[in-house]
């Protein structure tokens, strides 16, 4: 997730273009640059790291002129550093790019058969030399050669590029990336988000997916990329405030990055999955076949949600690659005397790739011979830094210190790379494969209906929020996920919640279960769902309040916790909710078994989210935590 800007129109365009960027900062940070047309040709100035360095940069080498582009960065591809910081050049073309391009390694080989030099690690650099090349075989319009180009490329982006022999001109793009047109006087605005354009002008045009803009200071023409058909878009009145708009209209940062969870599994998922083969592509999660067939043990090191990541991963391992694995919390790996073999895969998770915790187990593995892959969500971070191989989830920052997105990220990650042993080791035949890898990539528009359903969980938040004690029961991979619904509960609503495995409800926790007690099942239809049931039937029988978490359609479930709701204070909601959950029942879509924790954990952040909400808690920085851990 990366920032991008551009304008053009009558004022010198360097302050605006950053102070726009720093109003996308939230999107990355890493490092940052401008391309302006200043009257010699498109000139560029990057730097590493907070937009200050960019500033300073720019007052040693003032970019003066009326149109350019900016970027501030989030590194997918090459590390962060002033060759990988955005614009791109090649020839008289200068590109920002936001997004992943899934055929860049091939696009890169046939370029540089050609005679190209690159000057980064980018994926984006590519765009550049493609419409350089456009140009250079005679196209003489920008637009065209950006359409041609784009015809070429896989994958996400949204780009704006800017020629040094078309002054007055930025050509904009995008698909499966956001960008925004924004209409002043004279003058044209474009950005990854809204905050960027609001110090200028509350008129905007959304662009659509597939949709490309030649924007000059007479208005902007948007085309399709596909045939260059000309296409109209409404013009919007954007009536948000600045703070507003930082949260993409959403009240807290946790709640737009809830929001956010199915563009990041597609990130996360894109250029990795290879369907026509039924495989995941080594190359882009950092192993290899000769390490996928030398492992003996998958040993994952972790602390919080990225341990119940891990938890489940271990369950993918065990099942798809019939590996023993283990997950050990990366604060007891480093007091203990652990045992680390040459054969072990060490996997650890960590969003921040900073824990000291996680990195203290790391250091140890690797001093006993052990490989280690990362799995994380900041390019270059600590952990990645120190290990063998990094296998990257693309959530893009995360401000809220809960952690939401880069959790389920982090499943998606942790799926793939059990597939990939699976494959490697002969455990994992073609079609079970196939099925798995088609489950995950539709899994993100599931997730867009269970987060439609976000109103209704609201209501049973209210009904619930002055609860003292909550339990979270969960079998199989429901197991991590009702630890996570009771980590974030605890998080942020400062309510205390515990999580257990169904099955160990009977040797315990069931003696705190009374008519106070809410309890939430994590019930779907998976392969655990008659035994999760009776686990529910006996929380029922000690007049728990029971909220499930179960298959759309289910009406055991829905029977079993109605009569709760009838005796509660608050009426049930009207319309089509009411059908959603009068009984306490949150559905979640029918999937295949292995993509199940990537929407039922949803509706548990959801409740989280309101109950804490609803208390008026400080629900994106809760009291005593810290988003990054770098402490023991
Ligand atoms: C998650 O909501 C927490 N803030 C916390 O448990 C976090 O997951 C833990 O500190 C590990 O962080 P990491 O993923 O950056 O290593």
């Amino acid at each position: 997730m990366c920032g991008i800007v551009a304008y053009t129109g009558p004022q010198d365009c360097a302050p605006i273009l950053v102070e726009g960027l720093r109003r996308l900062e939230y999107r990355g940070y890493d490092s940052a640059g401008l391309a302006v047309h200043t009257g010699r040709g498109v000139e560029i100035v990057r730097a590493v790291g907070k937009l200050t360095n960019l500033d300073q940069a720019l007052r040693k080498t003032p970019l003066a002129g009326t149109t350019g582009i900016g970027h501030t960065r989030w590194a997918t591809h090459g590390r962060p550093s002033e060759a990988n910081a955005h614009p791109h050049v090649a020839g008289a073309v200068a590109v920002v790019h936001n997004g992943i391009i899934e055929n860049h390694v091939d696009l890169r080989r046939e370029l540089q058969g050609k005679g190209v030099r690159f000057s980064s690690d980018t994926d984006t650099e590519i765009f550049a030399h493609l419409i350089h090349a456009e140009m250079q075989s005679g196209i003489k319009e920008l637009d065209v050669a950006v359409r041609r180009a784009l015809a070429r490329v896989r994958g996400a982006y949204a780009i704006a590029v800017v020629h040094g022999e078309q002054p007055g001109t930025v050509v904009v793009a995008k698909q499966d990336s956001p960008l925004v047109l924004g209409l002043g006087e004279g003058e044209m605005f474009a950005a990854s988000d809204i905050p960027a354009l609001l110090a200028h002008t509350r008129d905007v045009i959304l662009l659509a997916d597939g949709d490309m803009a030649k924007i000059t200071t007479a208005g902007a023409a948007i085309t399709r990329i596909a045939d260059g058909a000309p296409v109209s878009r409404d013009k919007k009145r954007i009536d948000w405030s600045p703070t507003q708009a930082e949260k993409g209209g959403y009240k807290h940062f946790m709640l737009k990055e809830i929001h956010e969870q199915p563009r990041a599994i597609e990130d996360t998922l894109r250029g990795r999955i290879d369907l026509d083969k039924a495989d995941v592509v080594g190359a882009e999660i950092g192993l290899t076949e000769e390490i996928a067939k030398a492992t003996g043990r998958v040993y994952f090191v972790a602390c919080g949600t990225s341990a119940h990541a891990a938890m489940a991963g271990r369950y993918w391992v065990e099942q798809l690659a019939r590996l023993p694995s283990t997950v050990e919390i990366g604060s007891e790996v480093r007091y203990r005397d652990p045992v680390f073999l040459p054969t072990d895969l060490v996997v650890a998770v960590s969003q921040s790739g900073e824990t000291a915790d996680t990195l203290a187990a790391v250091k140890a593995a690797k001093a006993q011979g052990a490989r280690v892959l990362a799995v994380a969500n900041v390019l270059d971070s600590a952990i990645p830094r120190a290990v063998d191989g990094a296998l990257y989830t693309h959530a893009g920052p995360e401000i809220g210190v809960a952690s939401t997105k880069c959790f389920t990220t982090q499943l998606a990650a942790l799926l793939l790379l059990a597939v990939y042993l699976g494959r490697r080791r002969g455990t994992l035949n073609e079609a079970e494969a196939r099925r798995i890898l088609d489950a995950a990539w539709q899994a993100p528009a599931k997730m867009r209906d269970v987060l439609a359903r976000a109103d209704d969980i609201r209501t049973i938040a209210r009904r619930h929020m002055r609860a003292k004690d909550m339990l979270f029961l969960g079998r199989g991979t429901g197991f991590p996920i009702a630890l996570e619904g009771a980590l974030k509960l605890k998080e942020i609503s400062y309510i205390h919640a515990e999580g257990y495995a169904a099955g160990e409800m009977k040797h315990g926790p069931i003696a705190l279960i009374d008519e106070e007690m809410p309890v939430v099942v994590i019930c779907p239809k998976d392969a655990h769902y008659e035994k999760t049931f009776s686990n529910m039937q006996e929380a029922k029988a000690r007049e728990g309040q029971i909220i499930a978490v179960a298959t759309e359609g289910d009406d055991e479930v829905r029977r079993l916790c109605a009569d709760r709701v009838d005796r509660g204070s608050i009426p049930p909601p009207s319309g089509r909710g009411s059908m959603l959950v009068a009984a306490d029942v949150i559905e979640i879509p029918p999937v295949e078994n292995e993509v199940v924790p990537l929407l039922s954990v949803i509706p548990l952040q959801l409740l989280s989210y309101h109950m804490a909400d609803l208390k008026g808690t400080d629900v994106d920085q809760p009291r005593n935590l810290a988003k990054t851990v770098t402490v023991e």
